[in-house]
């Protein structure tokens, strides 16, 4: 493990946290020279870190994720099935009925991505709707694709399929989660590239759900297994904020883009301890400033300036950036939480005791972790 670069000088956000050990062994030191004392302080906590590797590290990070983070993969096969089902009887009603408006439905989303939380409340799925009479406005098309998917689900009483915000949900009784079904227009365009309903304000953008799910693939099969688990361990710690904080916003997506940046940039997923400090520096340093661009499908020259304080651009379509909704303040938020989680866990790594240890993982994951 690389120590990382101090994120805050100023300010020490632990110093009513019981004295470290380290403080004591520079007093204890000090009739040696400054160098010296320093030599041996370095000695000393070095010692330490590896001490408190042994209280918790990369292996208890792993374990407090499969019991408390990850979706089961039992739960996240029957849930993949239960799409399934739904896709397999909407595609036969599409196959026995050409002219209809509805395209193809298709899982998008965490399950898709092999990235969900335990705490998953819904299945997201995307339905392609095309046809010269299909309506362009949000409320009508959302009518429109709750009619055409009673239609298509005809053992559904009329009520299980609700037009919400920006999405229909199909709720079953009994057993499963409801499924979220976002409309994407869909005119043709080769690897299912449509406007997708954004859930965040309504609006339409083009990109590729498909291409998405590619795209995470990559970085998946570059970091095998790692990939997936560093995107649903800062997710957690994002979900854990925004419940302490109803205003504090990091969307999951924007996560996933970070992550798959420093892993294009050769960052070792492989120890979530170093992973995580990895991403946090990142965050900490650049308070997300710095505009984040990926070349698989175009140019980084191809996107033009822009005024938005937060740029992180959709790898399918260089005009989408997709953090556009995020203000000055959202990404200050965001950098103060990565900092203040960086700071915790490098006092983690010189605490002396396992509790101390944990209080400090606790500062970053919530009064759930346990090691
Ligand atoms: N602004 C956007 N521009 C383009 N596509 C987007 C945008 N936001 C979301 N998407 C698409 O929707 C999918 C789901 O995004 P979301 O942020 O809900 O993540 P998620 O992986 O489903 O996480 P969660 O577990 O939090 O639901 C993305 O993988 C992407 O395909
Ligand atoms: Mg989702």
């Amino acid at each position: 493990m690389v120590p990382p670069k101090s994120r805050s000088r100023d300010r020490n956000l632990y110093s009513e946290a019981p004295l470290l050990q380290h403080s004591k062994t520079v007093f204890f030191y000090s009739h040696l020279s400054g160098g010296a004392q320093k030599a041996k302080a370095n000695a000393i906590s070095q010692k330490e870190k590896t001490l408190s590797r042994e209280h918790i590290d990369h292996r208890q990070i792993l374990s407090f994720a499969e019991a408390r983070v990850n979706l089961p993969k039992d739960k996240a096969d029957a849930y993949r099935q239960q799409a399934g089902r739904l896709a397999d009887k909407l595609e036969n009603y599409i196959g026995e009925h050409p002219d209809f408006a509805l395209r193809r439905i298709m899982l998008s989303g965490s399950l898709a991505k092999g990235t969900s939380l335990r705490s998953l409340s819904d299945i997201d799925m995307a339905v392609y709707i095309s046809g010269s009479d299909a309506p362009h406005d949000l409320r009508q098309v959302l009518e429109y694709l709750a009619e055409r998917l009673r239609k298509a689900f005809p053992n559904f009483a009329p009520e299980q399929v609700k037009p919400q915000t920006y999405s229909v949900t199909v709720s079953f009784r009994g057993s499963g989660l409801d499924v979220d079904v976002v409309p994407v227009l869909y005119a043709g365009k080769p690897n299912w590239r449509g406007d997708l309903i954004s859930q965040e304000d309504g609006s339409f953008l083009e990109t590729s759900i498909p291409l998405h799910i590619e795209f995470a693939r990559k970085r998946k099969s570059a970091q095998p297994r790692h990939f997936a688990q560093v995107v649903r361990l800062v997710k957690f710690w994002s979900a854990q904020l925004k419940r302490q904080d109803p205003d504090f916003r990091f969307k999951s997506f924007m996560v996933e883009m970070v992550l798959a940046k420093l892993c294009d940039e050769g960052a070792n997923f492989s120890d979530y301890v170093e992973a995580l400090q990895t991403f946090f520096t990142y965050v900490a340093r650049t308070g997300l400033r710095e505009r984040i661009v990926f070349e698989d499908h175009y140019k980084a020259s191809a996107v033009g300036a822009l005024s938005d304080p937060v740029q992180i651009i959709d790898p399918i379509n260089e005009k989408n950036n997709v953090a556009r909704l995020y203000t000055a303040d959202n990404a200050s938020r965001i950098q103060q939480a990565a900092l203040e989680a960086g700071d915790a866990i490098d006092a983690a790594l010189r605490a002396p005791t396992k509790s101390l240890t944990e209080y400090y993982w606790q500062q970053v994951f919530g009064p759930t972790f346990t090691a």
